[in-house]
Formats: structure tokens, sequence, C-alpha cells
């Protein structure tokens, strides 16, 4: 069996979570710890693609140095960053957990505890995997969704909405799945298939996503 079989290929992959400052020493973030993202770059380069990762905050360690590892804070940051590769990438996958809202102002000074009670106005972030998809040239494109109701019916959605060409679908209701943890089990789905798999380890489902995702550039 051939194992470079993604040789030739550029992949764009964004992971982590994004932090969007409040002060000089506060964020809004969330508990996404890359490793979806960083298992998926690794197993890409592995398999002969030249991978550019552009991650969020993470205490993720990247040991292979093949892969071109861009960190960045916010979720305006990704999106500069993305769009500096997206043109000339034949697949991305979307994995980052991007904040949906950012504070409106960043305070210039750390806010002080005066008041009973403090109000910070957020307003909408870009949505980086919807611009990837409005952009949509040759790529194959990758998102992933994480529900918590109708979450089939969502994730299908998402699919099209965002002009996806697959979605992955992460179940927070099952034990082991999401976030944190070190296995994750998924469903796949592109326009016309629907694919369930076991709970397994991270690694593990970065298999099952490029295995799935080299069966469709076959198509
Ligand atoms: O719409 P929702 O946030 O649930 O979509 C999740 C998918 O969109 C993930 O692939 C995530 O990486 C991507 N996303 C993004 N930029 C955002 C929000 C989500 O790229 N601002």
């Amino acid at each position: 069996r051939k194992t470079k079989t993604l040789e030739g290929k550029t992949i764009l992959i964004t992971a982590g979570p994004t932090y969007e400052a409040i002060d000089p020493v506060r964020f809004i973030g969330n508990h996404s710890s890359g490793k979806m993202g960083f298992s998926l770059a690794e197993e890409a380069s592995r398999r002969g693609a030249k991978v550019i990762l552009i991650s969020g905050p993470s205490n993720q360690v990247m040991d292979d140095k093949r892969v071109e590892l861009y960190r960045v804070t916010s979720a305006k940051e990704m999106l500069e960053k993305v769009f500096q590769f997206y043109d000339n990438v034949d697949i991305a996958i979307a994995s980052a957990a991007v904040a949906d809202y950012a504070p409106k102002e960043v305070a210039k000074e750390k806010i002080k505890k005066n008041d009973d009670s403090l109000t910070i106005e957020l307003v909408k972030n870009p949505d980086i995997l919807r611009t990837m998809g409005e952009k949509k040239s040759r790529q194959f494109l990758v998102g992933f969704a994480l529900e918590t109701q109708n979450e089939e019916e969502n994730a299908k959605g998402k699919l099209e909405k965002k002009n996806l060409d697959m979605i992955v679908l992460n179940s927070l209701r099952d034990e082991g799945a999401g976030f944190k943890n070190n296995t994750n089990k998924i469903k796949i789905f592109t326009k016309t298939e629907r694919k369930e798999f076991e709970l397994k380890s991270k690694d593990d489902v970065a298999k099952d996503i490029l295995d799935f995702v080299e069966g469709q550039l076959l198509k």
C-alpha cells in the first residue's frame, strides 16, 4: 500500500481556541486544546503533504519540523494568517474553536473592580470558515461541528451554509468525545454520504478523517 498518499498536496489546518482580549491581562477564550488539529497536521505530514498549521493559544508541541506552524492569538489574526495561504492550498481543514464574539473595545489599562457589575459589549467575530467557503475555487474544504441539539441537522446545515465539501461532527453526548479529551467520536457528512466512527484516540480520528478526504479526492 502506498504510504505517501498526500504527496504533492498542500493542506492548511486551523487549530486550538482563540483568545479575545478584554484588557491587557484578560481575555475571552474556550477549553479547546488544539489536539485534533495537531494530530491532523502530523498525520497529513506523514502522508507527504505540505502542511500549514495555524493555531490559537495551545500547549501542543509540534515535533514534525516539516509542518509550518504559525501561532496566533485572536480570530482576526487567524483570519489574516489563513488568507495569506488560502489561494494556494488543495485542502483546508478548520478544526479551530474560534470565539464567536470579541469585546468591542479592548481597555488600555487593566479594568479595576469598582462597581458591583461590569458590562462588556461583544461584537461578532469574522467566520473564518465561511469566508473560506465564499472564496472557494479548487480547495477541498472541511469544517467541524460541535452541537448539543439536532446535531446531524445542524451539521448538514453548516455544510450547505458555509459551502463545505465535508463536515466532521463531534459528539458531545458521548463519553470521551470533544474538547479536552484525547479521544473523539465523530460522524462525517458530505452532501451525499454519512459515516459514523467508533470512539478512538485523536491520532486515529485524524487517520479516519484524512482517509475519508483522500477517498473524496479520488471521486
Ligand atoms: O458555526 P460554527 O462555529 O458551529 O462552525 C464550526 C466550524 O466553523 C468549525 O470548523 C470552525 O473551525 C469554523 N469557524 C471558523 N470561524 C469562526 C467560527 C467557526 O472558522 N468564527
